[in-house]
């Protein structure tokens, strides 16, 4: 018998970093790392202790293994894919990643058999090999495109490097005959692909094993350069892409932001990542780098366009490819929609562009994604989106293309339905399974579960359009509740004919004395399960609520000021939702926490906190240009600090002072992440605005004077709100009138003021527009009171709001 030491491997040690977050996290776990693999060690041990930051004491608490120990490259290949790169008739690429130690890859291939014996008759190609530094560090990609196979024909193959093999695999050519065939299409993966998109690409396959290949409409993964969901990618789909050939567009996710060094000016190109993971043909328009192709399967025109860039070329390689096809079917896929699911996205330049073409060439179906909703409309050509009644359904004489935009991760928008949808989904994950066969396309789109949601069926007839018949079973529309408001109420008006607002929900717990400031934490899985965090200084503590109002945690802060939220900050090689407070006692800090998505709680993670100047409140930023996080502190004498939050060796955040701005006395403060802006309140001058990059300008613009627009002073919480077409709106308490003043900050004109009944001297405020479960479906305002002892935070759904003010 194989003794426990046997069975586990010897270390396999990264050969790049033993240091930083690798060697911190050999640490933590307290144990020789030479004595086991991690695997090993962490699941035959049994409870391990770990040995804490001060390696004094020890408790039981897991730790998160670092990304760049679960996706360290090894000599054994791994994201393994199959595409095509040539003719899927007779050719077969494949692509691979090893470690760099890696020096030969071949593939061995054979025709396949029914037993073990094709290993006596195998061939071999040696492959190109390429590194890739990424943040985890490097790896080598290695691709070879087999060539000479016979169509219509299995095969099998393994990759390696002589010694270290995959296993045996399938793929099979594609006939040389319009012979029926199906395909799997998903939209957006994008997030959590681990964790939520893995059920459903793998009840995908279950449905469509022997799809001829998987079709990607963007955003595969949401950081175009993040190694570990490139990880993830693969390891939700487990062995299918070994098997089932991928064929794939970039989305704006794959775009890499590449920030200019001296004039801080960012431009995107495609990530690296995309070259060397995926062999795709090089037919496309020049500088494309596989991000532009067509490839033809068994009487299928399939033409990948990428909607991120250089759409007017395209447009002119689109149209030779387009004139010059033989097949008679033609399937578009790029990631933008032409008929955008989501107010506010419309596409209207590859509209113009794109579609005349569509139409002039009859092309048939058309696959997007990036709106994070369903929605797939009936035969459209241009314009005729202004014009198509509701409800065509059955047969339909019009000529046109389907167009169809879906999502097959966890990341879910609103829906803007549109009179030409013949079906939408909101909150569903979806993939489609659209078959070919002769003159005939079917079509299905099935939910997470395997639930059938969408159908048609388009026939080719001589001379004519094609025949659209609606398949759509009887599954119910999976779509938001409307808003919760009551409509008939009478608007209530103060005596300067304000319309007052009653909330509908009041958060305080016995211990609450002056909640001064709050942020709110979206629970982006399940929306009603998110949190507000309350500050409240007198009582030195932070309470969290849930949405019902119950206090779900209380936690110590010596008199904290404001806090603030980012999401998905980077800790330890996690992504974590990082939660920042000022404390203005037992010396000026900032302290963080991350809220554990487990159990809604914050957690500390600075050490006992970060020294900062003296402050009394202030906002996170997060910068577009590099993603450097900082917190500006305001205060009551001395202007802001910029403080920038990076990550020390041993994986925890120090801060460093950058900049100084010139402020007067200042509390609330909030910024604009997407423009570089941040707007601190002045008591009693008004909003000031600043350039919010360190190497910005330290003079502020006056954008709001006390005294405009009936603002009395003094000016406290600030809240920014925008919505798709990039409309901002600042928020402002404006304690001298106890009146919330809402003012246009780029884009819009109107200007609006709304009283909450009951709110009186405001500190803080929150504007959340994302829909949060059932009793706030679209967003809500919160607002601190000093209306009675308890200081409580009011919360008021928005729709009541925009009803009040009569923009619902
Ligand atoms: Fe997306
Ligand atoms: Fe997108």
């Amino acid at each position: 018998m194989l003794s426990i030491k046997r069975m586990i491997a010897p270390p396999t040690i990264p050969r790049d970093v033993f240091e930083g977050k690798r060697m911190t996290y050999w640490k933590k776990c307290g144990i020789a790392f030479l004595a086991f693999t991690l695997n090993a060690a962490c699941t035959l041990v049994g409870p391990t202790t770990w040995a804490h930051d001060d390696e004094n004491h020890t408790h039981e608490t897991p730790v998160k293994v670092p990304a760049g120990i679960t996706y360290a490259p090894t000599a054994v290949p791994d994201r393994i894919v199959l595409t095509w790169a040539e003719d899927p008739t007779t050719t077969q690429s494949v692509t691979w990643r090893t470690d760099t130690s890696v020096e030969t890859a071949i593939v061995e291939f054979a025709t396949a058999e029914d037993g073990p014996l094709f290993v006596n008759h195998t061939q071999e190609k040696a492959a190109k090999s390429e590194t890739l530094e990424t943040n985890l560090g490097l790896a080598k990609y290695h691709s070879v495109t087999l060539s000479g196979l016979v169509p219509n024909t299995k095969y099998v193959y393994r990759v390696g490097d002589g010694v270290n093999w995959s296993e045996w695999a399938h793929f099979i050519t594609a006939s040389d005959q319009a012979d029926p065939f199906s395909f799997v299409y998903v939209g957006d993966a994008q997030n959590d692909l681990k964790s939520h998109w893995s059920r459903l690409v793998r009840q995908a396959y279950s449905d469509a094993p022997r799809a001829a290949f998987l079709l990607h409409a963007g955003d595969l993964v949401n950081r175009a350069d993040s190694d570990a969901e490139w990880g993830e990618w693969f390891y939700a789909q487990g062995f299918i892409p070994r098997s089932t050939p991928c064929v794939a567009v970039p989305g704006n996710h794959e775009q890499s932001k590449i920030a200019n060094e001296e004039t801080g000016e960012v431009t995107r190109r495609l990530t690296n990542h995309w070259e060397r993971v995926f062999e795709f043909p090089s037919n496309g328009p020049e500088s494309s780098r596989e991000s532009v192709y067509w490839m033809d399967y068994q009487g299928v025109r399939f033409i990948g366009l990428d909607s991120n860039n250089d759409v007017e070329s395209q447009a002119v390689w689109l149209e030779k490819v387009l004139q010059d096809n033989p097949q008679n079917w033609t399937v578009v896929t790029f990631h933008h929609p032409i008929y955008s699911s989501k107010r506010g996205r419309d596409n209207s330049e590859l509209r113009d562009l794109w579609q005349p073409l569509f139409d002039k060439y009859k092309v048939d179906l058309v696959l997007n994604g990036h709106d994070h909703t369903y929605a797939r409309t009936g035969l459209m050509a241009h314009g005729s989106e202004k014009n198509v009644p509701s409800g065509i359904r059955a047969q339909s004489e019009i000529a046109g293309t389907v167009y169809v935009v879906s999502v097959s991760g966890p990341k879910m928008y609103e829906l803007g339905r549109e009179p030409y949808m013949q079906r939408v989904a909101e909150d569903t994950q979806l993939y489609q399974i659209i078959t070919v066969d002769g003159d005939e396309l079917r079509y299905v789109a099935r939910t997470a579960v395997g639930r059938p949601y969408d159908g048609f069926t388009l026939t080719k007839r001589e001379g004519k359009p094609n025949q659209l018949v609606e398949n759509v079973p009887d599954t119910p529309e999976r779509v938001r509740p409307e808003a919760d408001v009551a409509e008939a109420e009478p608007v209530k008006r103060n005596a300067d004919q304000v319309p007052v607002v009653t909330s509908s929900l009041r958060l305080t717990n016995p211990e609450a004395k002056d909640q001064d400031d709050l942020c709110v934490w979206r629970d982006k899985q399940s929306p009603e399960h998110s949190v507000i965090i309350a500050s409240d200084k007198s009582a030195n503590r932070l309470f969290v609520y849930d949405l019902e109002g119950k206090l779900t945690q209380s936690i110590e802060v010596s008199k904290p000021g404001n806090v603030d939220l980012r999401y998905d900050v980077p800790f330890q090689g996690e992504q974590i939702d990082l939660v920042a407070v000022n404390q203005r006692e037992d010396g000026f800090k900032l302290r963080l926490f991350r809220v554990d998505h487990e159990t809604r709680e914050l957690v500390a993670i600075d050490q006992g906190g970060i020294a900062t100047g003296p402050n009394y409140g202030g906002c996170l930023y997060r910068s577009a240009v590099d993603d450097r996080l900082y917190f500006f502190t305001t205060s009551k004498e001395d202007g802001c600090e910029q403080i920038e939050l990076s990550e020390t060796v041993n994986g925890f955040y120090t801060g460093k002072k950058v900049r100084h701005l010139d402020v007067g006395m200042s509390e609330g403060a909030v910024a604009d992440d997407q423009l570089g802006l941040v707007y601190v309140a002045t008591e009693t001058e008004g909003v000031w605005r600043f350039e919010a990059e360190p190497t910005g300008q330290p003079e502020g613009t006056l954008i709001l004077q006390i005294g405009d627009n009936g603002i009395q002073g003094d000016l406290e919480g600030v809240a920014l709100s925008y919505d798709d077409n990039q409309i901002r709106y600042l928020t402002v308490s404006d304690q001298g009138s106890n009146t919330f003043h809402v003012l246009p900050m780029v884009g819009g004109s109107s200007t609006y003021r709304f009283s909450i009944e009951n709110a009186e001297e405001t500190d803080g405020i929150e504007v959340v527009t994302d829909s949060f479960g059932p009793k706030f479906p679209k967003g809500f305002f919160a607002c601190h009171s000093h209306h009675d002892e308890s200081c409580p935070i009011l919360i008021t759904p928005l729709p009541s709001i925009l009803n009040a003010l009569g923009t619902n």
